[in-house]
């Protein structure tokens, strides 16, 4: 099969979550089984300034409108191994600035024009290198013009770009919505700027486009799937997605078991496995020096690593105050977003100074040695569309702490409810919630042998993703000979 990947993150290029590491293995991970996988992503300043960029070979200038204007950029192809290439999207206007996506502060204002360029780059980009693409396998806002793209274009030019389409929701909580004069940058009829196209009240949303137009959609854990289709998760796009319930498939995220690893994991100084777990106590003592906190006997020591965001619930963390102060625990935090949740974590810091750190920085080695230093991870989600942190923390026998929402509730065996298979503790998306979970762990770190047997449970789980790339490639197969979607509005 030839499997294109589009995306607007993919690691190690360019991260800011998870979406940056599926795209990464997956599209490794199929290559493997031998299809011919190629991903785009935008030629970010973090990309053209990086080492791999020298090894880029130019192939050609494009030329797209976008409303009245015609956009100039410059196409890049990049080979990461057998039967897998990378093709940069470049445009200095849009893309050669600090961030991804915004400041601190705001999005960028141009997120629209830059977001359809893209998609309108990789649809050209296609056409010109002959790829007929079986799957065009499209993952969230960035990306989700593309099939509706795709189509127009073959419906104008009688050639085909990709044979069917696949979006993949990682977070429907971003959606990509725009003012209506965005819609004028698409060059789409202005019939597709209706209630059954692009339109949300008054406004264009791309994601929503691509929930429609795509041949098939997925999200990524089964839990996710069942709660975007309620009002409680759905952020306004339920509706929408009931109508295309029958396509919607999930398949749970799968982590790359090379890199996170403790056996070979070359970011910790002591590799262990789960035959010399004690192992581990070496590199709690490493992860404390690294941060400067105390060695503090029976101390449980919890990580956090995580995009401050509303989503991830760290405000929770921030109210057990008592929890903090009361008793002979530790948190080391690494985290990088919400101005006021890294304050917030920064006052817990200066409160307890020999018990909390908090980094606000973007640290992959530090987020590795914080998996296998700590006792337990803090994941209280508000929800989670999967989640990849608890698989690693489970992989490196730390006993994640998970609200029971989304892929989290998918993924953790909560030890409590399952005291022979748990893997983990499992609690209500909310300050009682944690705080419940948080008594919950002092309990069970102080129960060495129980401790131990829900370490061995977790790390005997296996999130490979020799199951989900088999669970992509089935649907890969079955949208390819299925019928594909309508395309008028
Ligand atoms: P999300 O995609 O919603 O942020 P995931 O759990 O799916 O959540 O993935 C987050 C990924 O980003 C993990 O690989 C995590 O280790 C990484 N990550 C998040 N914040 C940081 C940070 N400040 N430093 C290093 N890695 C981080
Ligand atoms: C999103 C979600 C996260 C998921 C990741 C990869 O960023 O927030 O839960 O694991 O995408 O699919």
């Amino acid at each position: 099969m030839k499997i294109v990947h589009v995306s607007s993150e993919q690691h190690p290029f360019i991260k800011t979550g998870g979406l940056a590491d599926v795209v990464e293995s997956l599209s490794r991970h199929t290559a493997k089984q031998g299809h011919e996988v190629i991903s785009f992503l935008p030629l970010y300043r973090a990309v053209r300034e990086s080492e791999w960029f020298a090894q880029a070979q130019r192939r050609h200038s494009i030329f797209l409108q976008l409303g009245d204007e015609a956009f100039e950029g410059e196409v890049y192809r990049l080979k990461l191994g057998r039967r897998l290439a990378l093709y940069l999207i470049g445009r200095d206007e849009f893309f050669d600035r600090s961030y991804p996506y915004g400041t601190k502060i705001r999005d960028y204002s141009d997120n629209d024009a830059r977001f359809i360029f893209f998609c309108k780059a990789v649809v050209d980009t296609l056409l010109r290198e002959n790829f007929h693409a079986d799957i065009l396998h499209c993952h969230d806002w960035q990306s989700a013009l593309v099939p509706i793209f795709a189509r127009v274009e073959e419906a104008y030019k009688g050639l085909q770009v990709g044979m069917r389409s696949l979006l993949t929701i990682h977070n429907l909580a971003f959606q990509g919505v725009f003012p209506d004069r965005a819609f004028d940058l698409t060059n789409l009829p202005s019939a597709f700027f209706s209630i059954d196209g692009l339109e949300y009240y008054g406004q264009v949303n791309f994601l929503k486009s691509g929930i429609l137009f795509a041949d098939g959609v997925t999200t990524v854990s089964p839990n996710y799937a069942k709660e975007i289709l309620l009002p409680e998760f759905g952020c306004g796009l339920e509706g929408v997605l009931q109508k295309r319930k029958s396509e919607l498939h999930a398949i749970l995220n799968g982590i790359d078991t090379d890199a996170w690893n403790p056996k070979t994991d070359i970011h910790i100084p002591v590799n262990y496995t789960v035959r010399n777990l004690d192992r581990k106590r070496e590199n709690k003592e490493a992860l404390l020096k690294r941060v400067n906190l105390p060695k503090q006997p029976g101390a449980p020591l919890y990580g956090l690593v995580s995009r401050l965001t509303d989503q991830k619930g760290i405000d929770f963390i921030l109210k057990q105050r008592s929890f903090w102060a009361k008793n002979n625990v530790q948190l080391v935090a690494l985290g990088k977003g919400d101005a006021k949740l890294e304050k917030g974590l920064k006052r817990l810091g200066q409160k307890f100074p020999q018990k909390v750190h908090a980094c606000f920085d973007y640290d992959e080695a530090l987020s590795h040695l914080i998996q296998a230093g700590a006792d337990f991870f803090l994941i209280p989600s508000r929800f989670e569309p999967c989640g990849l942190n608890q698989m690693y923390s489970q992989r490196y026998g730390t006993l994640p702490m998970v609200s029971r929402v989304g892929g989290l509730a998918d993924t953790v065996v909560d030890a409590l409810e399952n005291p022979e298979s748990g893997t983990g503790i499992v609690f209500s998306p909310n300050e009682k919630g944690l705080g419940k979970g948080l008594a919950q762990s002092l309990k069970l770190y102080a129960d060495a042998k129980r401790y131990r047997k829900i370490q061995r449970n977790a790390m005997a789980r296996d999130f490979s993703w020799g199951i989900s790339a088999r669970d992509y490639e089935n649907l890969y197969t079955e949208l390819m000979f299925g019928d594909s979607q309508t395309f008028s509005p």
